[in-house]
């Protein structure tokens, strides 16, 4: 299993601007579900647009299923198959004539195109309505008929980038089936970008948390949960002077500042450390306001690394809509 994607140094600056992506140092292996987890403006799409020749590196290069991406982007397209986050499929023709018109555009043989198409819908249980309108089409229906869109021809390597954004609960956890079964029955090396943990927790076998254009950590979803050394207590205290207090608290391997009056110890095992954080509380007269205890997840591992939570940015997202709403009101 070798590797097919490497990037040297890949940067990108825009138009004069703070660094979007910031000498990135990545190595993809061949079979690989990888996923790029990140906050708003963290770099994902960059790093997307980038590799699939849609932007060119202000810095640095990388090299895709043993193409470089600044001089041979025709090679690089050919190799590979993306589905960006809007949907670009025809609503107007049918969901085969949109895959026959992809295939016709990458050349690929009718006869070829024919088995390739029907091994597609048959994969994410479309063959029934390929026939139809996509406009007729259910908003899950037509996801997984952009999942296939990016494999008509073939490609080794399948770039999706946020492929569940604005699917419910429920439409988004058969998404997640379809893309293993993709990944099973085709043979292709997918990346993927993702605002939801629980997305790469669960389909990416490696994993890099990338905020301000840099990557902070890289590793399988374990290795990342056991980095963290521990769970997490956090306890929000009526005043900075508890606060401070708490921090020194003997049986803690951490203890840091987490806003006003609030701290965040990390323990070994919170199970059997509980019984002696309490006791010092009360042996301290600290007075406690609110506490929770966290195994570790990966929404940790994001908190620990970028320092905020990755919620707070959906928070920022519904404010961005507002405000544009707004504006478009005026
Ligand atoms: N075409 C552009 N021109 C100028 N700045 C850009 C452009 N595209 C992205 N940026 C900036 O580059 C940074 C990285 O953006 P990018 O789209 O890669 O982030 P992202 O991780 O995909 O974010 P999101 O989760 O919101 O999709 C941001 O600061 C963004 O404002
Ligand atoms: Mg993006």
């Amino acid at each position: 299993m070798g590797v097919i994607i490497k990037t040297e140094n890949l940067s990108k600056t825009y138009a004069g601007k703070i660094k979007a992506l910031d000498s990135l140092n990545i190595e993809i292996n061949e079979g690989e579900v990888y996923g790029l987890l990140g906050p708003n403006g963290a770099g994902k799409s960059t790093t997307i647009n980038l590799l699939t020749t849609r932007i060119t590196p202000t810095a640095g290069t990388a090299i895709v299923n043993g193409f470089d991406i600044r001089r041979h982007s025709m090679d690089v397209r050919k190799s590979i198959g993306v589905v960006p986050q809007d949907l670009t499929t025809d609503e107007d023709l049918t969901g085969y004539e949109n895959l026959m018109m992809v295939a016709r555009f990458y050349d690929v043989p009718k006869n070829d195109a024919d088995e390739r198409i029907a091994k597609l819908l048959k994969l994410v249980d479309l063959e029934e309505a390929a026939g139809r309108y996509v406009k007729q089409y259910s908003g899950g229906m037509r996801k997984r008929l952009e999942l296939i869109i990016g494999l008509v021809h073939d490609p080794k390597i399948l770039f999706l980038d946020e492929p569940t954004l604005g699917l419910d609960v429920q439409t988004r956890t058969q998404m997640w089936e379809y893309v293993r079964e993709i990944q099973k029955n085709l043979n292709v090396t997918i990346i993927l970008t993702s605002h939801y943990l629980e997305e790469v927790d669960a389909l990416a076998n490696r994993i890099s948390i990338i905020d301000h254009g840099k990557i902070l950590i890289t590793g399988t979803p374990e290795e990342l949960k056991s980095s963290l050394k521990g769970d997490i207590v956090q306890m929000t205290f009526k005043s900075q002077e508890d606060a401070e207090v708490m921090k020194q608290f003997p049986e803690a391997t951490e203890a840091r500042d987490f806003g006003p009056n609030i701290v965040r110890v990390t323990v070994r095992n919170s199970d059997e450390v509980l019984p002696s954080l309490i006791k010092y509380v009360s042996d301290k007269k600290l007075t406690i306001m609110r506490m929770t205890v966290q195994k570790p997840s990966l929404d940790e591992v994001f908190l620990q690394y970028t320092g905020r939570d990755i919620r707070q940015e959906d928070a920022g997202d519904v404010r961005k809509m507002m405000m544009n709403m707004r504006r478009m009101r005026r």
